[in-house]
């Protein structure tokens, strides 16, 4: 009798953990109609093929957020698929995660041409539009952003990314733990295990969560 109840609660549970996951790419495909060929900011009219808006699972534990897409994203029209994406995925595996157990999206979802930084009104108007309303959808309990330009996005304020990374700190409900870009690991191979480890920690810190 027990385990007859046990089984429908836990029935019910995964159904419920289903609904989750397709109410919420519902309401993401939902957000993102009006931005297809966004022109909110300057990105758009500056050689943009694809709005690049992210992917991943839409119920995910853990958030990474990038920069914004380079020339290979967007082509494909997927954050995180060139040469810095390479090394995500890597790194992901070797924390015991797949790219489509968490959420991979970046501060602004166009190429800014010739991958320069995004300026100020960029970042804050796509933020506002399109960042700010995934993460209230999706409600990760881990947010992990990759590089300085990333975390001065989320936050609007510099920061000095070699103080801030592997720091916990907070944001909208969720845990925030900052931590390199790939490009610079790349660059930069001898902090490679920095980076494994504060996507561990991210990791770690959403067990149990969801
Ligand atoms: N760098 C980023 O910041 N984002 C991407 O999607 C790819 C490279």
């Amino acid at each position: 009798m027990i385990s007859a109840k046990l089984s429908t609660l836990l029935n019910a549970t995964s159904k419920n953990a289903m609904d989750a996951k397709d109410y919420k790419l519902h309401l993401l495909n939902k957000l993102y109609e009006p931005y297809l060929k966004c022109l909110q900011c300057p990105l758009g009219a500056l050689g943009r093929t694809h709005v690049v808006f992210g992917e991943g699972n839409p119920d995910a534990a853990l958030m990474f957020i990038g920069e914004g897409p380079g020339r290979d994203e967007d082509e494909q029209g997927r954050p995180f698929v060139g040469r810095s994406g390479k090394l995500l995925t890597k790194v992901l595996s070797l924390v015991g995660l797949d790219r489509r157990d968490v959420f991979i999206t970046n501060i602004v979802k166009c190429r800014p041409p010739n991958n320069r930084k995004p300026t100020p009104p960029e970042s804050s108007t796509c933020k506002k539009i399109l960042l700010l309303k995934q993460i209230k959808i999706i409600r990760p309990s881990v947010i992990c952003t990759l590089g300085s330009s990333a975390l001065e996005g989320l936050l609007d304020e510099p920061v000095k990314i070699t103080q801030m990374r592997g720091k916990i700190l907070h944001f909208d409900g969720a845990i925030l733990i900052p931590t390199y870009h790939p490009a610079y690991i790349l660059r930069n191979p001898k902090e490679l295990k920095t980076l494994a480890d504060d996507i561990q920690k991210a990791h770690s810190l959403t067990e149990g969560s969801k």
